[in-house]
Formats: structure tokens, sequence, C-alpha cells
């Protein structure tokens, strides 16, 4: 019997404070008023646009966005400041990531039913690390004791699909037994709290899946990864400039174009039809058929985006059942939404249901994953 790979558990780590749409857009408010008197003569004399406020309502139905999670959340709502506060770390504590991927990580051993001893190989996939080397993914090896290998990588929003692929891979060709894929997203640290048209997007959350070889896993535990397809294609549309080569101000708040920044409407325009294509395509090759899905675990970016997605890949409308929703609560967490939805919605899956984790992002980047519960 060939050996497949089964994600046999799952973790989430979720920060504890909260922001809602009425505070982060008081907040948001205020710094308008403090920018249009600041720059009174120069609106009055028309050298510059005044800023517009932000609302709730509208976050809310353009998004389905209601609440984010955040690293720290008074640096965030401070209208002089909007960004979060999270001092460097000495090159002895351990980073905020590694904090994060931790607790993700545990909860997925426990939940398999394993030790960091029976782990191999830890993959930390997510939008933003923290520092270029030694890897987050190493530090997170070290902090749990794994005796293997590690490395990090980063496709954006679709890190987590890509890393399960690369986990997938090293199990089926037998490099690791079994492999942590983990996602630490502080998206706060990237999105720009000024910019009116992307303020509300993002949240922070971390996500660890246990990938683990088929004859070592007990026969009905977890979900068989049957296959996964990912795909890329250049876009300008979703895109941050932050890179070695540049630096940030002396405030810590950045440049702008170093911060994320979107094209939303032609990111859901160009994204949703490729996303639908490529699950539709990927389950034919798998020899199934959109109506053998019991559930679609998809990216958690934006709820229109999902309900066109899901629609396009059933052919009718699908259901909170069919095709979960956490951003309501969570925001986009980048990379650990579609496995947010994962880990909060599987338990009811019965045995030989199928589903697909599905991400999408910049690059674009999309990445399907079709699971069938053992
Ligand atoms: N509060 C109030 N009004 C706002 C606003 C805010 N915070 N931000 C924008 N508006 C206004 C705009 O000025 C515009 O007004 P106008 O019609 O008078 O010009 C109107 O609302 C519509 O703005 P637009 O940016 O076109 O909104 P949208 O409906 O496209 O929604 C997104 C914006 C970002 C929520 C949406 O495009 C989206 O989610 N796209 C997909 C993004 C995505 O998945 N990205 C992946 C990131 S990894």
């Amino acid at each position: 019997m060939s050996i497949k790979a089964i994600i046999s558990g799952t973790g989430l780590f979720t920060p504890e404070a909260t922001i809602t749409n009425d505070e982060l857009v008081a907040s948001f408010n205020r710094f308008v008023e403090l920018h249009n008197e600041r720059y009174a003569d120069d609106i009055a004399r028309g050298d510059m646009a005044p800023l517009q406020p932000s609302s709730s309502e509208f976050i809310e139905k353009a998004s389905g966005i209601k609440s984010r999670h955040v690293m720290d959340k008074e640096g965030i709502l401070d209208p002089e400041r909007m960004c979060p506060r999270l001092p460097d770390r000495s090159n002895d504590e351990p980073s905020i990531q590694c904090e994060m991927a931790l607790v993700a990580c545990q909860e997925a051993l426990a939940r398999a039913g394993r030790t960091a001893a029976d782990v191999d190989a830890v993959i930390v996939a997510c939008s933003n690390l923290q520092r270029a080397y030694p890897a987050v993914a190493i530090e997170v090896q070290e902090s749990l004791g794994i005796d293997g290998f590690a490395y990090d990588m980063n496709v954006a929003c679709s890190s987590a699909t890509f890393g399960l692929q690369a986990a997938a891979n090293a199990i089926e060709n037998g490099t690791a037994g079994a492999v942590l894929v983990v996602n630490p997203e502080i998206c706060s640290g990237h999105l720009n709290f000024r910019d009116r048209d992307s303020h509300f997007i993002f949240g922070d959350a971390c996500t660890a899946l246990l990938v683990e070889r088929s004859d070592r896993v007990e026969a009905g535990k977890g979900f068989e990864i049957l296959g996964t397809h990912l795909k890329t294609k250049f876009s300008n549309n979703i895109r941050n400039n932050f890179g070695f080569l540049n630096r940030g101000d002396e405030s810590g708040v950045g440049k702008a174009d170093k911060l994320f920044v979107q094209q939303g409407r032609k990111v859901f325009k160009e994204v949703s039809p490729m996303v639908a294509e490529l699950i539709l395509a990927h389950l034919d090759s798998l020899s199934l058929a959109a109506s053998d899905l019991r559930r679609m675990w998809l990216h958690q970016a934006n709820l229109g985006m999902n309900q066109l997605i899901s629609k396009r890949v059933l052919g009718r409308d699908a259901s909170r059942e069919e095709a979960p929703v956490i951003l309501d609560e969570y925001a986009n967490t980048s990379s650990a939404g579609s496995i947010i939805a994962f880990h909060l919605h599987h338990d009811d899956i019965s045995s030989g249901e199928l589903g697909v984790i599905c991400s999408f992002g910049a690059g674009y980047s999309i990445g399907s994953v079709v699971v069938r519960r053992r």
C-alpha cells in the first residue's frame, strides 16, 4: 500500500485582544479629524484634499468583517500612531511568531495524540516573517525539541496550502514521517491603519497542522490528503514592497508602499473565477465532482468573494454549513484563514466525506487541497 499524507491534528492560537468595527472606525475617524485640522490651511487653499471618514456599515457590507483579534490593540487604536506596538525582542527571547506557533503546535500535537518526539520537520508558512534568519521554523523546532529539519516559506495568503503540499510531498517521498505546518500571521503589522480603503481588512492568528504518514495514524483518524493543486500568476494588484533593501521610518509606521496595498475591486473580479476554475479542475483530475464535496474551507478575505466562488463551484448558493465563515470574527488572517475554518468546522464530517481547503491571495497564488475523512 502506498504511503499517503494524513492531517492528524489541528491547532489555533487566537490573540486575546479584539477590535470591533466601531472601535476601529472611532480611532480612524479621530485620525482623520486630527489630520484635517493639522492641514486645514492646505485644504482651504485647495492644495490638499481632506481625508474622508470610515464607517462600520460600509466595512460589514463590503467585506462581512465585524471584528478582528490583534496582538496589540492599544498601538493600533492610538490615533497618533495607528500601528501595533510590538517591541523588538532580544536574541535571548523567543520571537513573537515563535510564541504564537508554540501554542498552535501544542494543540495540533495534543489533538493528534502525539508529542514533539514524533515530529521530523517544521514548516513555518506565512505572509510576513519577523526576521530574515535564522528561520522562525528552526526556532519553533528548537523550542519544541524536534530532531529533524525546519524552514520558512512565504506565498502570502496561500502559504498554508503551499506548505501542505510541501508536507505531503515530504511524507509521500519518505523524507519525513510527520511534519508540522504552522502559519503565524501578524497581519496587523503589515496593514496601513491610515488607509480608509483597507484599514479594516486584517486580523492576527496562528494555525498549525500536523501531517503524518498514513501507516502511522490509526485507521479512522484524521483527513487523508487526496491531492493538492497549486497555481500562481504574477499580479501587482496585491503588493507589499517591504524588503531587506529598504526600511521604514523612525516611527516604525513605515512608508505606505512598504505596507499592504491592493486594488480590491480588481482582485475580487480577477481572482474569484480563477479560484472556482482551479477547484473544479482539481476535482476533475481526481475524478470527483463538486457534488461530492461536503465542505469548502475557503480563504477568508471577503464574504462576497467566498459566496461567488462557492456558487461557481457548486452551481448554486452554498450554505454556511457547506462553506463556513470565520472572517466575521477574525477578519482576513492571510494564510491562517482557511485553516481556522478547517480547525473550527471539521468535527461533524463523517468517515468517507470529502472537503476542499482552498486559499488565494497575493502573487496571485491559489492552492487547493482535497481531503477525505478517514
Ligand atoms: N468607509 C466608508 N466608505 C468607504 C471606505 C470606508 N472605510 N472605503 C472605501 N469607501 C468607499 C469608497 O470611497 C467608494 O466610494 P465611491 O463609490 O463614492 O467612490 C465606495 O466605498 C466603494 O469602494 P471600493 O473600494 O470599490 O469598495 P469595494 O466594494 O470593492 O470593497 C474591499 C472593498 C477591499 C472590501 C473589496 O474590494 C475586497 O474585499 N476585495 C477583495 C480583496 C481581497 O480578497 N484581497 C486579498 C487580500 S490577501
